[in-house]
């Protein structure tokens, strides 16, 4: 159909992708030639002086290939996107990453504005799924394949093993050649395409795609197999053939489909606009060719650029309709290389998430779950999904910094051996962690390196240590770490492995007396055993005492009996059993009595207290148990003090040597300790999982007992409730004054008796013995 426009230039872009647009050229196009608009620019590198230039002379720029999202049409109106930006497949992308759950991806692109245009939302992506980008490898569209190589290595001596590529074929397929070479296309390496290369995977050397790319995954623009393709896709390979014949399958992409759509738009645009006249206002003239000032502007720009924006038809590729200048996005396909092609294994809709099958009418909510994609084979040959993570090639073994503490040190010690300038180091906390470490599905090895000065001694608090691990000096901290909301800024905590809060311990209220007057369960059995005898003989006083005199003995013997019982049980139990008081009874009373507290050295206590406004003077620290005890029996007027704070597994410890001493009360709560890790570090979850296995076994008490309850000769005790169980020397007082009331009482009542009798006493008819009995039944 003959046009009244210069629409020659775009005679032969559908055949092929050969035609490149210099940007001189585009200026002559439109300065000499006056063409009315512009298809192109193919390639998103330079594009932006030929969209300038468009924008300046009201030609419309209709480009089906300039892909990246930096090629924005929002402050340039005439440049029209035929075509997805690539911004519109980094939902796809970062579902895959979700899907198979890595935390990391290095991206890896093309150094310039088509490599860079995705990066700002591909960042975003990923992000929004949590998964970290901790590098970015540009690589210079000129590289030679020895700098290819080199960063290649760079990136092998990390630890992430996800890779997103984002670039054009002929760059692709060179460095994925130079990635087999370095032997990451092996097991556990996974490597994710954009767009840029799969649309374009006829483009890769094929030998490349066979040997260098098994298992990659890929995005893939989704074009839906149309009765309207199926009759473009015949006409045009005959009329492809009658022109080069020597070409037998003739190659044809998704740009040749935009770039016919496109094509097809503009003309159906320009005769919606009807036999207008299409001329150029020359404002500037110049014998100068390359003078952008003698660039005229086009009359007619501005309806053409109205018509293309109205136009709706149904294209190669689905429906043609521009939004905001552009194609919309709607599904792409996920494939995975095998063999010579990408073999599909699932779709993403902006709706549905990943999908195995299309269906208009899923009404399914969005998901990620990698149950719905197809089975893949990942490089390598291997099914299994790779863990995205791998230790550094460089270094074997994890460098775990261990505290190094005077006291305490059933938590973690560390003995120098000066013979063999080694150390050695042992502890409850380094059995957890080895228990742990047996638990991972994978071998991991690892060096424990005691955060000391030269001399042995520590060589930092405890915030200072948990920074070498955010400054990445070292991959790990293991020990009495607790976790802390404002250390878990900069570092990662696994799950606690012990029990957590902070506790107060301190003195029962009468600890001199020998808590004589102290009345509490569980008693020893020969104070049971004595209070059962006491029992007895209590009731047989008060019948001897009361059965005359009081109704509630009178009956028969079984009666009287239980009676007696009830009245000597009562009085023992109900007057006298009391429970033994802690000195004080919560941190806001001890704050307000002003009395000395005692905290651990080096820990984080310190500024817990000074936070709650304990003045300085008033805090006192210990380095050990021992020295916590010492303070704790002074007391707070003496130059001690009154009570103490610390996490609960020191409390636990401190109170397994002094059972019989002090009681403790819960003051907060914290997660308790955990294991420290850089941010994101992928072991986290695995070495958390094992955490919570060892800690709901039987292991956990083994440790435990190991370490902590050996030398104690405690009564099983826990940390709530009261450490002292109660002996015969606690109630000696009781039963000597009870027994000699009972007794004076009885030998009242005896003489009373004997005088109010002793009429029958004196009388002298009788024998003895029969005194005796008549008395016997006066009683
Ligand atoms: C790219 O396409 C997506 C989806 O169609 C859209 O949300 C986004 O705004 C586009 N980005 C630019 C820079 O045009
Ligand atoms: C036309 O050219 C003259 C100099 O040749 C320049 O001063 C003037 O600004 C130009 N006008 C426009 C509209 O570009
Ligand atoms: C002991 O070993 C450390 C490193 O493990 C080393 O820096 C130090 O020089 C050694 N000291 C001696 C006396 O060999
Ligand atoms: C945590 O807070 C304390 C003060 O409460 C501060 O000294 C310390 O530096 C903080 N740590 C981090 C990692 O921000």
């Amino acid at each position: 159909m003959p046009l009244p426009i210069s629409l020659s230039i775009i005679c032969r872009t559908f055949y092929s992708l050969t035609v490149f647009w210099f940007t001189n050229a585009a200026l002559d196009l439109i300065k000499n030639k006056q063409v009315q608009a512009i298809i192109g620019p193919q390639s998103s590198v330079q594009a932006d002086f030929i969209i300038d230039l468009g924008n300046k002379s009201h030609v419309p720029i209709i480009s089906f290939s300039a892909t990246s999202p930096s090629l924005s049409s929002i402050r340039r109106p005439y440049f029209i996107r035929a075509a997805q930006n690539d911004s519109s497949q980094v939902n796809a992308i970062s579902a895959v990453v979700q899907a198979f759950g890595w935390r990391e991806a290095v991206l890896i692109y093309v150094d310039n504005e088509f490599g860079e245009g995705i990066i700002p939302s591909l960042t975003d992506a990923l992000e929004e799924v949590d998964t970290r980008v901790p590098y970015r490898s540009l690589i210079p569209p000129s590289a030679t394949d020895n700098q290819i190589g080199q960063e290649l290595y760079k990136l092998k001596t990390m630890q992430t093993r996800v890779f997103i590529v984002h670039m054009l074929p002929t760059l692709g397929s060179r460095l994925f050649a130079k990635a087999k070479e370095a032997g990451m296309m092996g097991r556990g390496y996974v490597w994710i395409l954009t767009s840029g290369i799969t649309d374009l995977l006829s483009f890769v050397d094929s030998s490349v795609v066979a040997i260098s790319m098994q298992g990659v995954l890929g995005i893939k623009t989704y074009v839906p197999d149309t009765r309207n393709l199926d009759n473009f896709m015949v006409q045009w390979k005959k009329k492809f053939q009658q022109e080069n014949p020597s070409v037998l399958s003739p190659p044809l992409n998704i740009f040749g489909y935009y770039a016919y759509d496109a094509a097809r738009a503009l003309a159906m645009a320009v005769e919606e606009m009807g036999t207008v006249n299409f001329t150029f206002q020359i404002l500037n003239a110049s014998t100068d060719a390359t003078d952008l000032d003698t660039i005229g502007v086009s009359q007619n720009g501005e309806k053409l650029l109205q018509e293309l924006a109205n136009m709706t038809f149904m294209g190669l590729t689905g429906n043609f309709s521009l939004v905001d200048g552009q194609l919309e996005s709607s599904v792409f396909q996920i494939v995975n290389i095998n063999g010579n092609a990408a073999r599909g294994i699932g779709f993403w809709t902006v709706k549905n998430g990943l999908l195995r099958n299309l269906n208009p009418f899923d009404t399914s909510k969005y998901s990620t779950s990698k149950s719905n994609l197809g089975t893949i084979i990942w490089p390598g040959d291997s099914t299994s999904v790779p863990k995205g993570w791998e230790f550094p090639t460089t270094r074997k073994s994890l460098k775990i910094l261990v505290p190094v503490k005077d006291d305490f040190n059933q938590f973690v010690t560390v003995t120098y051996d000066p013979t063999t300038n080694t150390s050695q180091v042992t502890g409850y906390c380094i059995d957890i962690f080895q228990a742990v470490i047996e638990k991972l599905p994978y071998a991991l090895t690892y060096e424990l390196i005691p955060f000391t000065l030269p001399n042995g001694s520590s060589a930092g608090s405890y915030n200072d240590m948990i920074d070498q691990v955010y400054y990445q000096n070292y991959d790990a901290v293991v020990g009495d770490t607790t976790i802390l909301a404002n250390r878990s800024l900069h570092v990662d905590f696994t799950l606690p492995y012990t029990e957590s809060g902070v506790a107060m311990l301190v003195p029962y209220e009468d600890n001199k007396s020998k808590n004589a007057w102290v009345f509490l369960k569980p008693l020893t059995w020969d104070l049971w055993l004595t209070s059962g005898c006491f029992f007895v003989f209590i009731a047989l006083v008060v019948w001897i005492l009361e059965h005359r005199i009081n109704e509630d003995f009178r009956g028969p013997t079984t009666h009287q009996v239980g009676t007696s019982l009830w009245f000597s049980f009562s009085t023992m139990v109900f007057a006298q059993m009391q429970n033994s008081q802690p000195t004080i009874t919560d941190v806001y009373q001890l704050l307000n009595s002003g009395e000395r507290v005692g905290y651990q050295n080096g820990g984080f206590i310190h500024e817990m207290l000074k936070q709650m406004k304990f003045d300085d003077y008033r805090l006192v620290s210990y380095k050990s148990a021992e020295e916590c005890d010492a303070l704790l029996s002074k007391g707070s007027s003496k130059g001690g003090i009154a009570a103490a704070i610390d996490e609960v597994p020191y409390i636990r410890l401190i109170l397994s040597q002094y059972c019989n001493k002090y009681l403790t009360i819960p003051t907060f709560k914290t997660a308790g300790f955990g294991f420290v890790f850089p941010k994101g570090s992928p072991l986290v979850p695995d070495i958390s999982r094992a955490i919570l296995n060892i800690t709901e076994g039987p292991n956990m008490t083994k440790i435990e007992k190991a370490w902590f309850t050996s030398e104690t000769n405690c009564l099983e005790s826990t940390p709530s409730s009261s450490s002292n169980s109660l002996g015969l020397d606690s109630f000696w007082g009781l039963f000597v004054i009870a027994g000699v009331v009972a007794v004076l009482a009885l030998l009242i009542y005896m003489v009373m008796f004997v005088k109010r009798n002793w009429r029958v006493i004196t009388s002298s008819s009788a024998s003895l013995w029969q005194k005796i009995v008549a008395l016997g039944r006066r009683f």
